[in-house]
């Protein structure tokens, strides 16, 4: 069966991958987005208008299709992504789809960055929708480190949170394992995904002014309050990072464009 897949968020750094991948393998795919567009003009992909926050167009954009890959996300609130996630289930069930794919992170059910809590109660919500659901909890993308140490690097002193590591990961690898999960049946919850290393954030800074041939003294810093004691007590990480991927590194020396949040790209409008 080759039923239409929705891809929510797929103008967005992860969705854009997931479109490339799948539409590679051939599936019909369809792209849920605020803004009228023709990035991915392929025949293979469907641009459907359609806002989560207000539940205006996905009535359309859920005809005749069996899976949801659900990647937007708004980023600015805590409560954004519940309600549209919401809206989105609600359609979801109204159109009789067959199985909804969501991409979490790691952590997100005992981390207090509002953020994440809001991710949690999205994987709750899908929980309960009664539809069929995967969830894969993922570590932060290379794209967001890298954009995240570029704004750092604008002061003369970079800051780099102290005693806090991460294991991101290439956007293209949590692509692959979203579309692989997309293409087959509803497993439920399934292995986080980390990247391959565990690195302090220093040493990130540290590798980004190396990869960027910038000089500037990096500054641990130790900030208060629970978000970041959270962060220094790895919360957001998994068990041991997974061997074998795109590290940090050769993400960097690959010249990588940047990629700020979609929330972020808005802002700056
Ligand atoms: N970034 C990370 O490090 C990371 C790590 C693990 C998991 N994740 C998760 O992976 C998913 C994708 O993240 P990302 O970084 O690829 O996101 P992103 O680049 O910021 O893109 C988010 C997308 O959401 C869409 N969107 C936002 N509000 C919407 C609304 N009201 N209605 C319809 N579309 C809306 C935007 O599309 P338009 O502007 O075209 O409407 C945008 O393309 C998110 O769920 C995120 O939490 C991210």
């Amino acid at each position: 069966m080759n039923q239409t897949i929705l891809v929510t968020g797929g103008s967005g750094n992860l969705g854009s991958h997931v479109i490339g991948q799948l539409t590679g393998q051939g599936r019909q795919v369809r792209v849920l987005s605020r803004s009228v567009r023709s990035r991915h003009g392929a025949p293979a992909v469907e641009w459907c208008v359609g806002d989560l926050a207000t539940g205006e167009g996905l009535d359309q954009a859920l005809e005749g299709v069996g899976t949801v890959v659900h990647c937007a996300t708004d980023g600015r609130t805590q409560h954004g992504d519940v309600a549209a996630t919401e809206n989105l289930l609600k359609a979801g069930a109204r159109a009789g789809s067959s199985h909804v794919v969501y991409v979490s992170i790691i952590g997100v059910d005992r981390h207090p960055l509002p953020y994440y809590q809001g991710k949690y109660r999205c994987e709750q919500a899908i929980q309960e929708s009664g539809l069929p659901w995967t969830v894969l909890r993922a570590a932060q993308f290379h794209d967001l480190v890298h954009f995240a140490l570029h704004q750092a690097a604008r002061l003369p002193v970079m800051p780099a949170l102290a005693d806090t590591r991460f294991q991101s990961i290439d956007t293209a690898e949590v692509a692959r394992r979203t579309t692989e999960l997309a293409i087959g049946e509803a497993q439920g919850r399934v292995a986080d995904l980390p990247g391959p290393q565990t690195l302090a954030m220093a040493d990130m800074a540290r590798i980004y002014l190396r990869g960027t041939g910038r000089r500037r003294p990096v500054l641990p810093i130790t900030l208060p309050g629970k978000v970041a004691r959270a962060y220094r007590q790895g919360l957001h990480l998994a068990p041991a990072p997974l061997p074998g991927g795109r590290t940090f590194e050769e993400f960097l020396a690959a010249g990588p464009e940047l990629k700020p949040p979609a929330a972020a790209r808005r802002a700056a409008r």
